[in-house]
């Protein structure tokens, strides 16, 4: 610990930290902007968070200047309050001010300190940055006229994934943030996982937003059907002043009601279904000398990053579709039939917490004599924004419960879907069951669990067969266990990958996690969130009452009435997809 002087007054803090975060710790909110998550990024380049530090020539960057002993730091005086107002100013010379039509607007960090800087539009005025707005990608939008050069996606994306997606190109009052030579996402090897939007402060980068075609199909009189991910009731309550990780499952889908939508379903019966597949694409593959090891496939994310980069490794992916596209199959096909409805005038909407299933759903793989499985995404923030603009007060929304006709019933590791571990874990209660016909007595694979990016590795010994798997989420981790199948030097036989690091529960299109913005949580809410959002998915299986997919009720019934077994003929045409290699850069 080190001795310090905040206005004046001593404190104690911990060698090493920054002025900004030392000032945190004590109790001081010094404005900033493109300082994130502990260094993450740590660029320096906004000026927002300028103070006056006895050693330093001047006035200092908070976020990037350590703390030193005997330290005296003044964050009110004129000079520095002066200073950090005009910063803010000069950066909203060069920004769009259209903030009544932007979907951050209430969540822009740029307002946010533009408020407590007392920061005004207009000092300077003045020419403005060439403008490129690209909406080409199924999934993400980029607008430069709202960058403010912070660099956080830049870091994110390096960070996530390994991945250099974007970066600043030219120089100087003319430089922007773009993928390669100012490339559109669509034409860049571009994952479309959204973490670079989950990062950025304005709203530069945003997922492309799908609420108008929901509402063209409610007027147009279509069936609307709506299913929601397990991962979004464990972040959609942070939009509405619910604890981060607080489950909202019952207002939710009272919501989901009220918007107008003619069935809500689960995407965990979906989920179940997956794992009736996929659990048998494992033990055909394991016992009839098939690609191993088998790796996941109900990430788009990690789809994408597969295609461009491990072309060669494709025969590994399982060819199941994520649960949401199955269980958009399965309503256009045996619900409709139930229902006496054509295909064609069924509107299947998913909720999701990703901003890459966006892009899957209109890939031509995955549709069904050309239909697709899927009409439209929603995030979980665009959700909260349908909410919103209703006028319904959500916290004050009764709890509801899922529709129960055909697909209502659900189980605990259909729930766990949602956190990095959980498919492999549902899949290997099943696979259990199937290897030695009794249910694996504990149930919680405890090896597989985690809620952070990195590996994990277990050996379950299944009646003498040792099934050696491995967890992954976030590309930077994938590369290392696909480069060791690349080598032959890997000894798994089952893998589960997730795009985004922590999965769902930090997919793309969650909720931001912007302490700001979050005055009630504790100081470390930024590395403690994905623990919290997974404990409420954990608690949810616990408290089911069936936790295997195999002894789903309506599951079993769909395989006997429609499906007839699991990879049966009709599964594979409903339920599977293909994969092909892509190149990075399109002309
Ligand atoms: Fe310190 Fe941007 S937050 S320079």
């Amino acid at each position: 610990m080190i001795n310090i002087k905040i206005e004046g007054v001593p404190y104690q803090v911990k060698e090493g930290l920054t002025i900004l975060e030392a000032a945190k710790a004590c109790g001081y909110e010094i404005p900033s902007l493109c300082a994130f998550n502990h260094g993450e990024c740590n660029s320096g380049s906004c000026r927002v968070c300028l103070v006056e530090a006895t050693g330093a020539r001047g006035l200092v960057a908070s976020c990037v200047y350590p703390v030193s002993e005997g330290m005296e730091i003044r964050i009110s005086t004129p000079k520095a309050v002066e200073a950090r107002r005009r910063s803010v100013e000069l950066l909203l010379s060069n920004h769009n001010q259209n903030c009544q039509q932007c979907d951050k607007n209430g969540k822009c960090e740029l307002l946010h300190v533009a408020n407590i800087t007392g920061a005004r539009e207009g000092a300077f005025a003045g020419e403005k940055t060439e403008v490129f707005y690209d909406d080409v990608a199924p999934a993400l939008v980029r607008d430069t006229s709202k960058c403010i050069l912070c660099g956080r996606c830049i870091a994110r994306c390096a960070n996530a994934h390994g991945l250099g997606i974007l970066g600043f190109e030219n120089r100087g009052f003319h430089t922007i943030v773009a993928p390669a030579e100012n490339r559109s996402f669509a034409d860049s090897p571009c994952i479309q996982c959204g973490q670079c939007v989950t990062v950025c402060p304005t709203g530069a980068l945003m997922e492309k937003s799908e609420i108008d075609k929901i509402d063209e199909a409610m007027r147009a009189g279509k069936h609307v059907i709506v299913q929601a991910a397990p991962a979004v009731r464990a972040s959609l309550g942070e939009e509405f002043g619910y604890p981060v990780g607080t489950p909202v499952t019952g207002k939710m889908i009272a919501a989901l009601r009220r918007l107008g939508f003619e069935r809500v379903y689960d995407v965990n019966f979906g989920a179940d279904l997956t794992i009736m597949e996929e659990g048998t694409e494992l033990l055909g593959r394991l016992t009839k000398g098939g690609v191993l090891p088998m790796i996941t496939s109900c990430s788009p994310g990690w789809i994408n990053y597969a295609e461009y980069n491990y072309g060669d490794l494709l025969p590994h992916l399982s060819s199941c579709k994520s649960p949401h596209q199955m269980q958009g199959a399965i309503i256009k096909s045996y619900w409709a039939q139930q229902k006496g409805i054509a295909p064609e005038d069924i509107f299947v909407v998913s909720i999701m917490p990703c901003v890459a299933k966006k892009f899957e759903k209109e890939r031509e793989q995955e549709k069904v004599n050309g239909i697709p499985d899927v009409d439209a995404v929603l995030t979980t923030r665009e959700l909260a924004r349908m909410i919103r603009r209703s006028g319904m007060l959500f916290n004050r929304l009764p709890d509801e419960d899922w529709d129960q006709d055909i697909m209502g019933d659900y189980t605990g590791a259909g729930v766990i879907f949602g956190v990095t571990g959980g498919v492999m874990e549902a899949a290997l209660r099943t696979v259990y069951f199937k290897l030695t016909g009794k249910e694996y007595g504990k149930i919680v694979f405890e090896e597989v669990r985690g809620h952070d990016a990195g590996i994990r590795e277990a050996s379950i010994d299944i009646n003498g067969t040792v099934v050696n798997v491995a967890i992954a989420s976030g590309m930077k981790s994938a590369s290392v266990l696909l480069d060791e199948i690349r080598a032959g030097t890997s000894k798994y036989q089952f893998i589960e990958i997730m795009g985004c690091p922590g999965g769902c529960i930090n997919g793309g299109g969650q909720s931001y996690v912007r302490p700001a913005f979050l005055p009630n949580e504790e100081d470390d809410i930024l590395d403690t969130y994905k623990e919290k959002r997974a404990k409420a998915l954990y608690s949810e299986d616990e408290r089911q009452v069936i936790r295997q997919s195999h002894n789903n009720p309506q599951i079993k019934e769909l395989y006997e009435k429609f499906l007839g077994e699991p990879n049966s003929h009709l599964s594979h045409e409903l339920l599977h997809t293909t994969y092909a290699a892509r190149e990075g850069f399109n002309d």
